[in-house]
């Protein structure tokens, strides 16, 4: 009889995703492989969070085509797979945003996870860094096709600093996870089942332990919110500063984003990487404590070290990059060396605007009277004497 010839697992898997390849460990998810690639090549995650055991496999906005299994067998998989989900195999090749299907399915899966989801975001304090919001404008339709009524809940208080809307959740089950692996105890969960299913405390108990902060963070959408900042500005306004404490809960990272507006404070949050998620320091996740993030709002009880880096592509960004890259200057080069003057110094050579008049010097909104006064200019060389101008 032919001997069973044992192949050994190689060291590290080649995986090809949108046409890319690279080396993971064996074990690696197709999302985290894809992570490791960065860029548009990673697939969103609303469900799936890195430092939260047991995460993932929800939401499905992960999906992927995986075009060829393994190098032992490439046979395609017939269904797109949920990448947060599903290990890579040696010589597995995967499609994210080269898919057609994928583009497809995420429209439809954006479709679904806004039938409920209102479309609140003027008032929803967590526009601006909302990732059901980016992926609406990403693969979201303009109408809906839903002709149901929206689900709706009774307002449930879940304690003085976080606050709860339940229509806006999306059952990612992320804050849930939050309770059982952060803080020290459960209080809340997903009770009922299908289109009744909401989170709850059960019996309208307070989540009150110290990290239960955390789970406002977590939450992809506006159903967790941050109750101290509430209305009180919208984000892309406030200036992210990263800064420390010394933070007497040992459980505490100390490390933290502060949210300012001049000199005040206006929330605290963890850190978060480019994938939304908290960052990790020592390997371990940056979880912060409810005194840092929620009593600890002067700039005298932290050490600023910086403007923080906002790497995610969201509106979030706009004027938080620590460096202004200046466009290349393409005008003169378009016009063979000259002068741009037309362009760029309309205010001498305009008939429109009378050079006598100096706009910037101008005290407040300029009016017509400004405007009458040149008449009694006299026109100098090359002026016209248009608009009253006398020669
Ligand atoms: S409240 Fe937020 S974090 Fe919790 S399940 Fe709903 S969407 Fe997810
Ligand atoms: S992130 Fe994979 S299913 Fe939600």
């Amino acid at each position: 009889m032919a001997e069973e010839v044992k192949k050994e697992t190689p060291a590290a898997f080649k995986v090809t995703i949108d046409n890319i390849t690279i080396d993971v460990a064996p074990g690696t998810t197709i999302l985290n492989a894809a992570r490791s690639i960065g860029g548009d090549v990673a697939p969103p995650a609303m469900c799936y969070y890195s430092k939260l055991e047991g995460s993932g496999g929800k939401c499905r906005t992960c999906l992927v085509e995986v075009a060829a299994g393994s190098t032992a067998d490439p046979r395609p998989m017939p269904k797109l797979v949920a990448s947060c989900r599903t290990t890579v195999m040696d010589g597995m090749i995967v499609k994210n945003i080269t898919s057609e299907k994928v583009t497809d399915a995420r429209n439809g899966v954006v479709e679904f996870l806004l039938i409920n989801h209102p479309l609140d975001c003027p008032i929803c304090d967590q526009a601006g860094e909302c990732h059901l919001q980016d992926l609406g404008y990403e693969h979201g339709k303009e109408g809906t096709r839903y002709q149901f009524a929206r689900r709706t809940f009774k307002r449930e208080d879940i304690g003085p600093y976080i606050q709860l809307h339940m229509t806006r959740c999306i059952l990612c089950y992320r804050c849930t996870y939050v309770a059982d692996q952060i803080t020290n105890k459960r209080v809340h969960g997903i009770v009922d089942r299908g289109d009744h299913a909401a989170i709850s405390t059960y019996i309208s108990r307070a989540v009150d332990n110290d990290f239960s902060g955390n789970m406002i963070d977590v939450c992809p959408v506006g159903a967790l919110t941050d109750r101290t900042f509430r209305f009180k500005n919208r984000v892309w306004f406030t200036k992210p500063v990263d800064a420390h404490r010394d933070c007497e809960n040992p459980e505490c990272c100390g490390k933290a984003t502060l949210w300012l507006r001049g000199e005040e404070v206006f929330r605290v949050t963890a850190r978060k990487d480019q994938w939304g998620e908290v960052q990790s320091f020592d390997g371990k996740p940056g979880w912060i404590c409810n005194t840092c993030r929620f009593d600890k709002k002067e700039t005298k009880d932290w050490t600023i070290e910086g403007q923080t880096l906002v790497a995610r592509h969201s509106v979030i960004g706009a004027n938080k990059y620590k460096k202004l890259e200046m466009p290349a200057e393409t005008i003169k080069e378009v016009m063979n060396g000259r002068d741009p003057k037309l362009m760029m110094n309309i205010h001498n050579v305009s008939e429109v605007n009378n050079p006598n008049i100096q706009l910037s010097e101008i005290e407040g909104p300029a009016h017509s009277e400004d405007f009458n006064r040149s008449a009694e200019h006299v026109a100098g060389e090359g002026e016209s004497t248009q608009w009253g101008m006398k020669k």
